[in-house]
């Protein structure tokens, strides 16, 4: 049986910080409010004409040093982001020129949000096991710096920028039991009725300018609560597993309580979870990647290990993907 194996990861953040005290000097806030309702005390913002693809290059390109590759060996690239360069061309094709990735296989964006780096994986997935494709770089990478109010102390305070890759890679000496390493499942779900309650009030099919982020925070913090309880025992009883087994719950970085209710519902202790969002803020599809990345780099998750990632985001969207590393 053929599986996905995640080979290596890699993350890049923006070299600028910007703290809970600089945003009290925009905004009517206070590092107190902030972090007590949120968790985040810093994020990362992108210097100017720092593009999307930039991140995501640098990302990508840690990762393939890691595993000891080029462009070369990569067959498609897969870049979840809500934030792309441009319309069009997709973030992606830049990044395949930027690694070298020259005269074969295919690139392309997916949207989806902060649920979108789970949905690229999944995508990844399915090419690898239907046996189109042998390696893919899957990219999460946001620069929500762009589209964010900065007047609105409701949201602007919540994001940051930054970008995670992961190289996924066919193992065919897999087999069909739990022990093995690699991607054992994905679950993917949306929800359009709840669209209006997280959303950018531009785009060019529209409005013609750019937008910026709206949000009802109470109810996407309620929705995000109930849908990742549910998509997280979706993805355990798909495998026959328990709360009990993971060693590492990889969640989605959009706010501290949310991640704290997400170990309450799981049982587990907090020091089992991969925390970033003190340091990264919400950075949409780039926050599971880069806490992967972090967690990789510093030994805390090692090969045998089952991993957890969740996430919802705007749509809306939620997901759920367990790992044995
Ligand atoms: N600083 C100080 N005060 C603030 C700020 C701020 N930055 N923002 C809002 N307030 C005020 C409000 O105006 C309100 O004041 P009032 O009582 O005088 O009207 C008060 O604080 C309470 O506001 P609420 O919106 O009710 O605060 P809440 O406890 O719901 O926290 C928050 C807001 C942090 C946004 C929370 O709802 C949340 O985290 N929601 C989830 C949103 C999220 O994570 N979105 C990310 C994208 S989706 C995802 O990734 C899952």
């Amino acid at each position: 049986m053929r599986r996905s194996r995640i080979i290596s990861c890699g993350a890049y953040l923006p070299e600028n910080v910007m703290s809970n005290d600089d945003l009290a000097k925009i905004v009517e806030t206070s590092n107190e409010w902030i972090e007590q309702r949120t968790g985040i005390k810093s994020r990362h913002i992108a210097a100017k004409g720092e593009a999307t693809s930039d991140m995501a290059t640098r990302a990508a390109q840690r990762a393939l040093e890691k595993a000891g590759l080029t462009g070369l060996d990569i067959d498609a690239i897969i870049l979840a982001t809500a934030t792309p360069d441009q319309t069009f061309p997709a973030t992606a094709v830049t990044v395949q020129d930027n690694i070298g990735m020259k005269d074969h296989g295919f690139a392309f964006d997916i949207q989806a949000v902060c649920s979108g780096f789970i949905y690229a994986l999944a995508t990844a997935d399915n090419f690898i096991k239907s046996g189109q494709i042998k390696r893919a770089l899957v990219i999460g990478a946001e620069r929500f710096s762009n589209i964010i109010d900065w007047t609105d102390r409701g949201t602007c305070v919540l994001f940051g920028d930054g970008a995670g890759a992961v190289i996924l890679e066919a193992d065919d000496t897999a087999q069909g039991t739990n022990k093995d390493s690699g991607i054992l499942s994905t679950h993917l779900h949306s929800e359009g009725a709840h669209r209006g309650l997280l959303y950018v009030d531009g785009g060019p099919g529209t409005t013609q300018t750019t937008g910026h982020v709206r949000m009802n925070g109470k109810e996407v913090f309620r929705h995000a609560v109930t849908r990742m309880g549910e998509v997280v025992a979706e993805a355990l009883q798909a495998n026959n597993l328990q709360a009990s087994d993971i060693q590492w719950l990889v969640p989605h970085q959009a706010n501290k309580r949310i991640i704290d209710s997400m170990l309450e519902k799981l049982h587990l202790p907090p020091e089992r979870a991969v925390i970033t969002v003190a340091q990264h803020g919400n950075t949409s599809a780039a926050s599971i990647p880069m806490a992967l990345a972090a967690a990789v780099e510093d030994g805390r998750i090692r090969r045998g290990d089952l991993i957890l990632m969740e996430a919802m985001g705007g749509g809306f969207t939620w997901a759920a993907s367990l790992v044995r590393w």
